[in-house]
């Protein structure tokens, strides 16, 4: 068996996902991978090729044709850096043409792989402890309550100065939940062999800290 370990750390959206997965590669010096940032690449490729997205053919098409570069929290299109770009609203709304295609998973699945190959690599999204690297040793299911993901988001996009209201956010989470949580593709549920978390009342200090020691423990063999 060679050395590496891959940690998978999956949840609904609004758990913390991408701070704590951030912070835990930083403290172990692994590398980290946002998944659903190339997700939303793919759906911001879409909507500037101006496909027709009632014809998923043209969005495999695009994703077929596609260079994405990950590192860290930057992630690169065909060369340039989207990373702000594919966070705003109108990418979160098309995204879910990228999700719930089999195609599309299928390629960016392969790619999540092959970037994981041989290294040491945490990695956040929603099926990576249960479809994209089922042999990982250590698996989190990173919860929290709607209310609690829905103000942490508001907060977020608030000081990004975008105007909207909690009920707005939270009536989006609700479908983003919904979609992910009933799709055919991969969907969000916690791997047999996960640990589950809940983060609602914890800062996210107090997140990494319960993650970190469930990480040891695994990595221990216990
Ligand atoms: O985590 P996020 O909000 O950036 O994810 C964007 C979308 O991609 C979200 O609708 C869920 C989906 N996604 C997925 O289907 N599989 C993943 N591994 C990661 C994200």
């Amino acid at each position: 068996m060679n050395g590496r370990m891959v940690i998978t750390i999956d949840g609904p959206a609004g758990a913390g996902k991408s701070s704590v997965a951030r912070g835990l590669a930083q403290r172990l010096g692994f590398e980290f991978l946002d998944t659903g940032a190339m997700y939303r690449c793919v759906a911001l490729a879409g909507k500037r090729a101006g496909v027709d997205w009632s014809d998923p053919r043209q969005l495999e098409r695009v994703a077929r044709a596609i260079r994405l570069d990950c590192r860290g929290d930057v992630i690169l299109l065909d060369g340039e850096d989207v990373s702000r770009e594919i966070r705003s609203p109108e990418v979160t709304s098309l995204v879910v043409h990228a999700a719930g295609n089999r195609e599309i998973r299928e390629i960016l699945v392969a790619m999540q792989r092959r970037l994981a190959g041989g290294r040491d690599m945490v990695s956040e999204g929603r099926d990576q402890g249960t479809i994209v690297f089922p042999e990982a040793r250590c698996k989190i299911f990173l919860t929290a309550s709607p209310i609690e993901r829905a103000r942490r988001r508001w907060r977020e996009v608030s000081a990004r100065g975008e105007t909207t209201t909690l009920e707005e956010v939270l009536e989006q989470q609700n479908l983003r939940d919904a979609q992910d949580a009933d799709r055919a593709l991969a969907p969000l549920r916690p791997a047999a062999d996960a640990v589950e978390v809940c983060s609602d009342g914890l800062t996210a200090d107090e997140v990494l800290r319960t993650i970190e020691t469930i990480v040891s423990d695994r990595r221990h063999g216990q």
